[in-house]
């Protein structure tokens, strides 16, 4: 079994989508092993999207993501981290194909509803940002 990380962003949140989009996880067959509500600071933010701190987005991206709170989530299931990625869809939710999170829930590409993993050093890297192993007892 591999496991992914997931944020329902703040927009998803705010919206009050964040029981929609966690009925469609079980409903498409993750395991949900660790799940929390938490409101980052910029510094937190910034710190998760570490590898992005060149981009030209890296200031609103952050500013986004420290503006509400997130859940954030560990996901379970054969192949999870592509798994999450096709049902979030594509990152911009004007691509994303119908059916998919990101168009049903997606506003603009910073507030594109969810985050994933993109692959499974990032999702080792991003799991132990927020969970300790303890928390992620089955
Ligand atoms: P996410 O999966 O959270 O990972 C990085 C985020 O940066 C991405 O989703 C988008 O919300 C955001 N972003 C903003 N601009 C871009 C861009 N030009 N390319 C990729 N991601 C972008």
């Amino acid at each position: 079994m591999e496991r992914t990380f997931a944020i329902i962003k703040p927009n998803a949140f705010l919206a009050g989508n964040a029981g929609k989009i966690i009925a469609r996880i079980y409903a498409e067959g993750f395991k949900i092993v660790g799940m929390k509500k938490l409101y980052l600071s910029k510094r937190e933010a910034e710190g998760f999207y570490y590898v992005h701190k060149d981009r030209p987005f890296f200031g609103e991206l952050t500013d986004f993501m420290s503006s509400g709170p997130c859940i954030v989530m560990v996901l379970e299931a054969e192949g999870a981290i592509k798994k999450w990625r096709d049902l979030m869809g594509a990152t911009n939710p004007a691509n994303a194909a119908e059916g998919t999170l990101r168009r049903e829930f997606g506003d603009s590409l910073e507030a594109n509803a969810t985050h994933g993993s993109d692959a499974p050093e990032t999702a080792a890297f991003e799991i132990g940002y927020f969970f300790s192993g303890l928390e992620l007892l089955m």
